[in-house]
C-alpha cells in the first residue's frame, strides 16, 4: 500500500469511463453523449454569463434552476435537488440514505459506478441476476434489504421497465429507499417523477448529459418528497456548499425553456436508433429493444471483442466489457445518421 493511504483508498476499485479520445474523424459511440450540441438559448445564456457572476459564488441552493425544473415536472421546488451531474447525486444518496444500513439491492448488470459507490460507502451490495433474456423484473429486487437502485431504462441492456412494476415494488417495500435512476429516461422509458407525491419512499435521478446535450457542463438533478430532498441537501452542505456553478445554473434554466428544440433532437435520436437496430439485424446480430440513446448487440457468431478493436482501429469507439455474462455484447451510442452508416459501413468492412 502507498505511504499515506487509508485502507479505504487502498481497497477501493475506481469506476472507469468510457474513452475520451478527440480530433478529426473520431466517431465517439461509447459514453452515450448527444450527437446535437445544445440550443442556441444554452449557448447564448452561457455567453451571457457577466464577470460580476463569475466573481462572486453561485447560488448555493440553484434556486431558478430548481424552480424551473419544479415547473416543467409538475411538482414543488421542496421536492427538486440539483447537483454536478447526477453521478454527485448518486453519491450523495448513497450517503444519505444507504450507508450504515442492510444491503443495497441493484441488478447484477447495471450501472457499474453503483458497486463503486459501495465500496466508498462501505454498503454491502446486493446483486441480483437479471433474466436470460437480460430483462430487468423489478419484482426481484425485493426483499430484506438497506434500499434499492437501479437505472431505468437499464445500463447496458437499454431495455425499460413499467411503471406500474415500479409502482410495486415501492408499495411492496416501503421501509426503504428505492432510487429509480432515470439517466436516459427522455429516450423512451415511463417516468415515476409523478410518483414522488404518492411515495415518501422513492426517489427519481435524471441528467442533462444525455437528452439536453450538456454532458460537458455536469448537470443533474432529482425528485423526491421534501423530507428526502432535505436528507441528500444535509449531506451536499456538508461537503460541498456549490456543487453547480453560475454557468451551469445558467444554461441549465435555458434548457428546460427552450425544451421544444430538445424533443426534436430526441426524436431524431429515437428514429436513428431504430434504423440503426433493423440495419444491425440485417447483419445477423441480435439487438435487444431500446428505450435509450444506446444499443445493446451482439454479432451473429458472438465475437464482439474482434468487433470492438475492429472499430476502435478505424477511430469508432463503442464499449465493451470482458465480464463473462456482457463478453459477448457491445453497448453503442446512437450518433447522428451519418455517424451510424459509417459504423455500419465499418462493421461491413470487418465481417
Ligand atoms: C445509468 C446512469 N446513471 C447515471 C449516469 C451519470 O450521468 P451524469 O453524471 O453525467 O449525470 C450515467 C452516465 O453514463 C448512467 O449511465
Amino acid at each position: 500500500m502507498p505511504q499515506y493511504w487509508t485502507d479505504l483508498v487502498n481497497r477501493l476499485t475506481p469506476y472507469v469511463p468510457g474513452e475520451q479520445r478527440s480530433g478529426t474523424g473520431v466517431i465517439k459511440l461509447n459514453t452515450n453523449e448527444n450527437p446535437y450540441p445544445p440550443s442556441d438559448q444554452v449557448l447564448a445564456a452561457i455567453n451571457n454569463v457577466t464577470a460580476d457572476a463569475l466573481r462572486r459564488y453561485p447560488d448555493p441552493q440553484s434556486a431558478d434552476l430548481r424552480q424551473a425544473l419544479a415547473q416543467y415536472h409538475g411538482v414543488n421546488l421542496d421536492q427538486v435537488f440539483v447537483g454536478n451531474g447526477s453521478d454527485e447525486i448518486l453519491a450523495l444518496a448513497f450517503m444519505a440514505f444507504f450507508k450504515g444500513k442492510k444491503p443495497l439491492t441493484f441488478p447484477e448488470i447495471s450501472y457499474s459506478f453503483y458497486p463503486v459507490y459501495c465500496d466508498l460507502c462501505n454498503i454491502t451490495a446486493k446483486m441480483i441476476p437479471l433474466n436470460n433474456d437480460f430483462s430487468l423484473s423489478p419484482d426481484s429486487l425485493s426483499g430484506d434489504c438497506g434500499g434499492i437502485i437501479f437505472p431505468n431504462p437499464n445500463a447496458p441492456t437499454s431495455m425499460a421497465v413499467s411503471k406500474s412494476d415500479i409502482e410495486k415494488l415501492l408499495q411492496d417495500n416501503p421501509n426503504v429507499v428505492v432510487l429509480v435512476d432515470e439517466a436516459y429516461a427522455d429516450f423512451g422509458a415511463d417516468s415515476v417523477i409523478g410518483l414522488i407525491k404518492q411515495y415518501p419512499n422513492l426517489v427519481v435521478s435524471r441528467t442533462y448529459s444525455k437528452g439536453r446535450s450538456l454532458a460537458g457542463l455536469r448537470i443533474g438533478a432529482a425528485f423526491a418528497n421534501a423530507n428526502l430532498i432535505e436528507g441528500i441537501r444535509r449531506v451536499k452542505d456538508s461537503f460541498n456548499s456549490y456543487p453547480l456553478d453560475v454557468i451551469a445554473q445558467a444554461a441549465g434554466v435555458a434548457s428546460i425553456e427552450d425544451d421544444a428544440y430538445y424533443q426534436k433532437t430526441t426524436r431524431k435520436i429515437i428514429a436513428t436508433r431504430e434504423r440503426t437496430i433493423e440495419l444491425l439485424k440485417g447483419l445477423g446480430y441480435t439487438v435487444l429493444p431500446s428505450s435509450a440513446n444506446f444499443i445493446f448487440a451482439s454479432p451473429a457468431d458472438k465475437n464482439a471483442k474482434r468487433i470492438f478493436s475492429e472499430l476502435n482501429k478505424r477511430n469508432i469507439l463503442v464499449r465493451y466489457w470482458e465480464h463473462e455474462k456482457l463478453d459477448q455484447w457491445l453497448r453503442i451510442t446512437i450518433g447522428t445518421d451519418i455517424e451510424m452508416d459509417k459504423l455500419i459501413q465499418a462493421i461491413k468492412d470487418i465481417s
